[in-house]
């Protein structure tokens, strides 16, 4: 049943709010789901967040930059949405680095961090004070063509099917458990920049997707098999 302090979003007390106790997020969900966006360029899918899940399913309450002169941090400024830069030089080590940035998110209340674009690896500490709460968006179908270059590695290896993965982040790079995958036939590709403008529209409806699947907590652990994430995509039924 639900507790009384939890207002169900689909307005009844039924089985998928006690479902809610085993979903990769904690089981009292806000009206709003505080998360913050981590960044490090162009931010096209904060941009993608803002539009379509801030205030509405979620609510973005920080975005930090790694770099103080990315654009991604003048689209949310333009939002009104508080902004942070992390750069590493400012720091002793990754770590003193990691653990500002994540003092800095706890603050503001965040309780989902998404990578998009960020172009920094966040070590294990970082990710122990957002448990199961990390998520990331990848320009490729992983497990093929993790980290750098994605695109360009897919094309030298000449693939047919490319795709976008959004998955939970661990201590490996592009190494967590998928949460969401949509793939792109583009057989005649050679170009990086023409499959990234083809990958553009999956990544900036896949994101927010997987955000408002969390929000709602409709995205559960499998027992069973740890790598394996239960995504009940029902629950978005009245954005899809
Ligand atoms: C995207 O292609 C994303 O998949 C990758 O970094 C890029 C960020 O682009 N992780 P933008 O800054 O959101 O435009």
């Amino acid at each position: 049943m639900c507790r009384p302090a939890v207002k169900c979003r689909r307005g009844s007390c039924s089985r998928t709010c006690s479902r809610r106790s085993d979903s990769y997020l904690p089981a009292l969900v806000p009206e709003q789901f505080p998360i913050a966006v981590l960044v490090s360029g162009t931010g096209t899918n904060l941009q993608a967040l803002l539009d379509t899940v801030h205030e509405r399913d979620a609510r973005i309450v920080a975005v930090a930059s790694s770099a103080p002169d990315a654009p991604a941090l003048a689209r949310a400024r333009e939002r009104g949405v508080a902004t942070e830069v992390f750069a590493r030089g400012d720091y002793s080590d990754r770590e003193a680095r990691d653990d500002a940035l994540a003092g800095w998110l706890l603050e503001r209340g965040a309780r989902l961090v998404v990578l998009a674009g960020y172009m920094e690896l966040l070590g294990s500490p970082f990710l122990e004070r957002f448990p199961r709460a990390v998520i990331n968006v990848h320009p490729s179908l992983l497990p093929a063509f993790p980290g750098l270059h994605a695109i360009e590695q897919a094309l030298d290896y000449g693939v047919k099917v490319f795709g976008v993965t959004v998955h939970f982040v661990d201590a490996g790079v592009d190494t967590g458990p998928v949460i969401l995958q949509r793939a792109l036939e583009l057989p005649n590709a050679a170009d990086p920049e023409q499959v990234l403008a083809a990958l553009r529209p999956l990544e900036h409806s896949l994101l927010p997707e997987a955000v408002s699947l969390l929000a709602r907590g409709a995205v559960r652990a499998d027992g069973r098999n740890p790598r394996r994430v239960e995504v009940d995509r029902a629950a978005l039924t009245d954005r899809l």
